[in-house]
């Protein structure tokens, strides 16, 4: 059983989420876990310039997704940074090249699920991954969220992402916070979940 995590992230805020997605996942037995990035569309002259070199060098190891790896999968789980309330234009176009997969079903029945960071608390992230699940719904994939069950997104002690429809976290307006526990216990229970679902489709 195969499941792909497959994310964008500037500055390492969804990185961070999706290194504890796959320690989720990877906790269910027979699950594979492999982590991937989509491909840059910015020049490194508008990456400088929005300061990201330095936190890219962090994940620089992570491989880069084709389109055709999608079709290997059990399960997706895909991490997006909020951008004006939707995904990032990187994973807009990386779905965009989806086509031939749509053409011949070949993600219909796969298991997908969607993660996000905005910089500020109510700056979209239930757009971004509701939104998100709209190119997935196309694609024929079986969207899996994040249930009440995993009862840290109650919490109001502290500022923390979570909700229903994924994990997320909140980044800052300068990206000056990392995800805090609650938001990565959101991540690896999302990963956990993901894996038992398709491990369950699988048999
Ligand atoms: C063009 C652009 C648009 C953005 N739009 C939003 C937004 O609508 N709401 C918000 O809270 N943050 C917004 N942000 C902030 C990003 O969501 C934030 O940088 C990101 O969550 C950090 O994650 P990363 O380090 O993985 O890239 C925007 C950032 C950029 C560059």
């Amino acid at each position: 059983m195969k499941i792909l995590i497959v994310y964008y992230s500037m500055y390492g805020h969804v990185h961070r989420l999706a290194e504890a997605v796959a320690e989720g996942a990877k906790e269910v037995e027979g699950a594979e876990v492999e982590m991937y990035r989509v491909p840059e569309t910015l020049s490194e002259d508008i990456l400088g310039k929005m300061g990201a070199l330095e936190a890219q060098k962090a994940f620089a190891h992570v491989p880069v997704s084709t389109v055709d790896k999608l079709a290997e999968a059990d399960a997706i789980i895909f991490g997006t940074p909020t951008r004006y309330g939707n995904m990032c234009g990187q994973m807009r176009q990386f779905l965009d090249a989806t086509t031939r997969l749509w053409t011949e079903g070949a993600l219909i029945d796969k298991v997908g699920s969607v993660f996000t960071s905005s910089a500020t608390q109510h700056g979209g992230q239930e757009s971004t991954i509701l939104s998100f699940h709209t190119t997935l719904l196309h694609l024929g994939m079986i969207i899996v969220g994040l249930p009440y069950s995993f009862q840290g997104q109650m919490r109001i002690d502290e500022i923390t992402g979570g909700s229903p429809y994924g994990a997320s976290t909140i980044a800052g307006g300068q990206g000056e916070r990392m995800a805090g526990e609650n938001e990565l216990a959101a991540a690896r229970f999302q990963g956990k979940r993901v894996a038992m679902i398709a491990s369950k489709l699988a048999k």
